[in-house]
């Protein structure tokens, strides 16, 4: 079977395809998975990109959707012929003992599924959601999960409120579809006008060009009537949260979830504070979290947006893609 690994001392130039032996019979409690997409997320570009960040050898990309093909002993849960994708933290299945590193996640601490095939304990998957393709599927794992989580698991969203979505990357655009799924107003920002339409297009309430107009917190709370968004999917980090917190309404949740801005600044607590918001800082979630993701997206006319997708020997371009900024949504890999 085919894999990629990434060989030492990393960086985008050292992904590698090799022919392997295919993986033997699963075990009890085990499931062989013939992989079929995965979807490219920031952290598995930083760790791909970052010369050092991942051991040799490594098997990079913590999402992976695909098709059970073998089910182990006691394996009750899934059967051959199934869809299912997999968790970001595989040994979070539920309750409040939240992971803290990455050490545990496919594609970082341990290999990922940039491979034909995976052998794993049938717990590190979820099913996918009904009449997806593989690469919608692949979606989930991360961006998808943690959109859910920071709007209806830490931010109780409710039909009417208004949701801020900054930028036009997976996380994003995942939250900016959920969010008006479930009844909620969006206003989402770009750099790029051109991105802005595709927002409105979306449906999108109302856009802000950040580039054009840096004070876009301001703007945020006009377009409310002076009100604030109720949340924020705060992707910027340390560059974009201070604008944040000006466009939140006073209780307001902050779901922290990106550094793509940097990783430490400075934070106006005094307003945080005085606006009495909440700043819930977030990575992905639980196998629960998923499910009940999946249960949701079965109810629900949603799909993905999958600006591009790249084969599994390109990965290298479909990285330096991401890099461009180009993309509008996820960038997916069948395999
Ligand atoms: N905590 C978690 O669980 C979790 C999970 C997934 C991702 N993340 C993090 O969330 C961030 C986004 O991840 P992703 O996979 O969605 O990334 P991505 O798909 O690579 O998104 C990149 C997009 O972000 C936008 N952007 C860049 N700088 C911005 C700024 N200053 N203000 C607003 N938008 C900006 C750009 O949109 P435009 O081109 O429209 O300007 C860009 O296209 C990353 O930092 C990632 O590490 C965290």
């Amino acid at each position: 079977m085919k894999q990629v690994t990434l060989k030492a001392p990393g960086g985008l130039d050292n992904l590698t395809m090799a022919e392997v032996d295919a993986p033997a019979a699963p075990g009890p409690g085990e499931i062989l998975v013939r992989v079929k997409a995965s979807s490219l997320n920031y952290h598995d570009y930083r760790v791909c990109s970052l010369p050092g960040a991942l051991p040799d050898g490594r098997i990079p990309m913590a999402d992976g959707a695909g098709v059970v093909e073998a089910v182990g002993e006691g394996v009750s849960e899934f059967a051959r012929g199934d869809a299912v994708v997999s968790c970001f933290f595989p040994e979070w299945q539920a309750g409040d003992e939240r992971p803290f590193d990455f050490s545990t996640v496919p594609g970082d601490g341990r290999d990922g599924f940039a491979r034909e095939q995976v052998v794993l304990p049938a717990t590190w998957f979820t099913p996918a959601p009904k009449g997806w393709t593989h690469e919608e599927a692949a979606t989930i794992t991360t961006a998808g999960l943690t959109a859910w989580r920071a709007l209806v698991v830490d931010g109780g969203l409710k039909a009417g409120d208004t949701v801020a979505v900054l930028g036009t990357g997976g996380v994003s655009i995942y939250a900016l579809q959920l969010a008006k799924a479930m009844g909620a107003r969006v206003i989402a920002t770009s750099s790029s006008d051109a991105k802005l339409e595709r927002l409105t297009a979306l449906g999108a309430d109302h856009v802000v060009n950040y580039r054009t107009t840096p004070e876009w917190g301001a703007e945020m709370r006009r377009l409310t009537g002076g009100r604030g968004v109720d949340l924020v999917v705060e992707v910027g980090g340390p560059g974009t949260l201070a604008q944040s917190i000006v466009a939140g309404r006073p209780g307001a949740h902050l779901a922290l979830i990106g550094v793509l801005t940097g990783r430490s600044g400075e934070i106006p607590t005094a307003l945080l504070m005085a606006r009495q918001q909440r700043l819930q800082g977030l990575i992905v979630g639980s196998r629960t979290h998923q499910r009940d993701f999946v249960r949701a997206l079965d109810a629900m006319k949603l799909r993905p947006v999958v600006d591009r997708s790249f084969p599994l020997d390109a990965l290298a371009e479909a990285f330096r893609y991401e890099e461009s900024g180009a993309h509008f949504g996820k960038i997916c890999v069948s395999i």
